[in-house]
């Protein structure tokens, strides 16, 4: 209903005037994989250095121009939007972003405001959507303080600050009593010494919301992601998402997912933490945890939120260990990917997984992507070919239903069928009993692995899982990414059913 709504003013809104710039609806977010960099880290104007960045707690020297110079590599990926860090000026230190000095300013280590522009043009042209990152809850550390602490003196001292340099801009004092997690006191108090902004007050609320829809104008993101939404109350995150006339996709880093789910309505969509935690639980423990976690997690997420196919899926972020940081095996990580990819919501990689990156805790998880581009590596490799494939499909996929065959502690798949022209065909219906898949008529391709073919017989499909290896089914011919577009409709039209499933096990 509220897309709807959103989609009537926006045609309005275009009649009325040409030149307005608005970003992109939730519905279209649908099609885009999602690369998340961090600006610092990513790559050098020109050439970026042969050695990793040392002291990766100061700037490493990435900008908006080594991000425009190296689209290549994220296309190559398969990636069609990317998630840059915050790009204000940020007090000293704050090479991530997340603490602003300036909010009206480009990042200087970053580039000028015509080097964003120029990124977000030279994406566009490409078809790569730009996700800004907003932080709106707090401003950056005032002269003296720091995130282990704030000397009283120095709490309140706002006078490098554009445009929050008001004590009466901020909350009075207090710090975010995590034992005892209590929303008010999570609104209303600083996270990690962080002066927070008082949205009550009628100039900061209305300035931070025509900041947002200003950027509209000045730079067209396609979408925002919204920094530390637990901090803020609802009503201010429904006029954010009304005023930045974009997708907006919240983060509101919990496991609950009541919880993250209750802020959907008043933001587009949430980073999908809960499910990250129950990935987290099931492929990043020792012994691995039991796969119908999953199962049970997606029901929770059925009941709670508005629509999961918008949600933001992860396996890793800056705020967490990497994936391989818990578990070192490969093998797991692609069937954690394959889930990432083949899953409907909007899945999001984080830079450098692709080559193998196994940081811990920040700021470990936050290394230089130089000197490591490496676009034959497997994970590389392995990310490309199934964006491509699911790319291959089309609408078709983005609208498919997500739908569980089987599933045990140790096994797990799901289908994403064309539901919309096969739906007649009841042979189409797939029963898995253990092992086993009935199809009255499929040759099914692993598309990670062209040499693997499972045929049919008797309305029976053996599968054999080893090592932990995803596999990734698909009843067309397929000659993977040499296959023309054309050539690959011919045989996606011809299939008697199309099936694509996905099994995962260990
Ligand atoms: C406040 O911070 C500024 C730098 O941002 C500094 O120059 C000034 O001395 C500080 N004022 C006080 C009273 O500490
Ligand atoms: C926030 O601003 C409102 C409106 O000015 C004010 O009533 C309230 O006391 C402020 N809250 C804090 C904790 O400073």
């Amino acid at each position: 209903m509220k897309y709807k709504v959103a989609f009537t003013r926006r045609l309005l809104l275009l009649f009325i005037c040409f030149n307005v710039v608005l970003g992109k609806t939730p519905q279209e977010w649908k099609s885009r994989v999602v690369y998340q960099i961090l600006t610092d880290r990513f790559a050098h104007t020109d050439k970026s250095p042969d050695e990793d960045c040392q002291e990766l707690y100061e700037y490493c020297g990435g900008t908006f121009k080594g991000i425009e110079n190296n689209l290549d590599y994220i296309n190559g990926l398969g990636a069609n939007a990317i998630w840059i860090s915050p790009f204000a000026e940020n007090t000293e230190l704050g090479f991530h972003g997340y603490w602003s000095k300036n909010i009206y300013e480009t990042n200087p280590h970053f580039g000028s405001k015509q080097d964003l522009k120029d990124l977000i043009a030279a994406c566009h042209s490409r078809d790569v959507w730009v996700m800004a990152d907003l932080v709106l809850n707090h401003m950056g550390y005032p002269d003296g303080c720091h995130w282990s602490g704030c000397p009283i003196d120095n709490a309140n001292n706002f006078t490098e600050f554009v445009p929050f340099n008001d004590e009466a801009d901020y909350h009075t004092y207090c710090d975010i009593d995590w034992s005892n997690e209590q929303q008010e006191n999570v609104e209303m108090c600083r996270l990690a010494y962080l002066p927070d902004l008082n949205q009550t007050v009628a100039t900061v609320r209305e300035t931070l919301l025509n900041w947002v829809r200003d950027l509209n104008t000045e730079y067209g993101f396609d979408g925002y992601r919204l920094d530390f939404v637990k901090g803020i109350s609802k009503d201010f995150w429904a006029e954010v998402d009304e005023a930045s006339d974009s997708f907006t996709l919240g983060e509101a880093s919990d496991w609950r997912t009541d919880f993250v789910a209750s802020y959907q309505g008043s933001l587009d969509s949430l980073l999908s933490f809960p499910m990250y935690y129950t990935l987290e639980d099931v492929f990043q423990t020792s012994p691995l945890g039991k796969l119908t976690q999953i199962h049970d997690q997606l029901l929770r997420e059925a009941d709670e939120y508005q629509d999961t196919s918008v949600l933001g899926g992860f396996l890793d972020n800056h705020d967490r260990k990497r994936f391989l940081a818990n578990n070192g095996n490969s093998a797991t990580l692609r069937s954690a990917l394959a889930y990432l990819l083949m899953a409907k919501w909007i899945p999001i990689i984080y830079y450098g997984t692709e080559v193998g990156f196994d940081g811990g805790n920040d700021p470990q998880n936050r290394e230089s992507l130089w000197p490591h581009y490496d676009t034959s590596h497997e994970l590389y490799q392995f990310i490309a070919d199934v964006n491509t494939f699911s790319r291959s499909l089309g609408q078709n996929f983005i609208d498919s239903d997500q739908t569980e065959t089987t599933y045990d502690d140790e096994f797990y798949s799901f289908t994403r069928l064309d539901n919309i022209k096969l739906r007649v065909v009841e042979n189409c219906v797939v029963v898995v009993v253990i092992n086993y898949v009935f199809l009255v008529f499929a040759v099914l391709t692993n598309i990670l692995d062209h040499s693997n073919q499972v045929t049919v017989e008797n309305g029976e499909v053996r599968v054999t899982l080893l090592n932990g290896e995803p596999k990734i089914y698909y009843n067309g011919e397929l000659s993977g990414a040499q296959m023309s577009t054309s050539l690959r409709m011919v045989v996606y039209m011809m299939s008697l059913c199309v099936t694509s499933f996905i099994l995962l096990s260990y």
